[in-house]
């Protein structure tokens, strides 16, 4: 649940007390969306339930974690539904890994860093995505090799090393599934490009996630003059 006031949101789980600035907030177990409870000095907040976009910025934050509009991206050009089972690496903040199983699918998620692993089982909790989220602790190219073949609709890879990961994938995958690897630089990009042609993955192609502000005011209608949107590459795969 998410409780707001004003420019104030706080992240909590039923039975929670929770200490802000306007006073103490004991969340009840039975608490429901769209009512107001109050702090001991009796300061009012509205209660949310949670979506999507609210993770990204409540979760607690280790590996730098995918915008929303890309995890969109993701999940619409590999069509993650209910049912799907997904291999995701790495973990880092979750916010990939929660918003896919948050689409219906369950998903198993390899973070090498223990302490990052540990941030992000928390967060799968307060996502409300703990039974449908797997999080490994370790390297998932130490693994890669103990997976059962063919058990995942998609793979999907937010590290430096997915060059590394990517010749496993043929092999990891049902026949359709896809492949989608998120790199911030084209350097590793053009890795990923050659090691999934290198693997015979088919339909291969890999776009820049950009996106403009509009800007909209009394002397007319632009785009932001604030820096462009660049996030990343999205590179995209399939095994047929
Ligand atoms: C950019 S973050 C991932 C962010 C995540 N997609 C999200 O939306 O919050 C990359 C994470 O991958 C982890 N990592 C890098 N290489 C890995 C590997 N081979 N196996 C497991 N985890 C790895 C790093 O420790 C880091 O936490």
């Amino acid at each position: 649940m998410l409780l707001v006031r004003g420019d104030r949101e706080f992240l909590v789980e039923p039975g929670e007390e929770m200490g802000t600035d306007l006073g103490v907030l004991e969340v009840p177990e039975d608490v429901e969306p769209g009512t107001t409870i109050e702090t001991h000095l009796d300061e009012a907040f509205r209660v949310r339930r949670l979506r999507g976009p609210d993770l990204f910025h409540h979760f607690e934050r280790t590996g730098a974690p995918m915008v929303p509009r890309d995890v969109g991206l993701v999940i619409g050009e590999t069509g993650i539904s209910r049912g799907d089972r997904v291999l995701d690496t790495g973990t880092g903040t979750g916010v990939l890994t929660a918003l896919m199983a948050r689409a219906g699918a369950s998903v198993v998620t390899y973070e090498r860093d223990p302490e990052f692993a540990e941030v992000a089982r928390e967060n799968m909790r307060l996502g409300g995505v703990a039974d449908d989220v797997d999080v490994r602790t370790g390297d998932l190219t130490d693994s890669v090799g103990e997976l059962e073949p063919s058990s995942f609709d998609v793979v999907t890879l937010d590290t430096g090393d997915a060059p590394d990961v990517v010749e496993h994938v043929p092999e990891l995958l049902v026949e359709g599934g896809f492949l989608a690897v998120y790199s911030p630089f084209v350097e590793s990009t053009r890795e990923v490009v050659a090691a999934a042609r290198e693997a015979d993955l088919s339909e291969i192609r890999t776009r820049e996630t950009i996106q403009r502000e509009m800007q909209f005011d009394d002397r007319g209608s632009r785009p932001s003059t604030a820096p462009v949107g660049h996030t990343g590459y999205l590179t995209l795969a399939r095994n047929e």
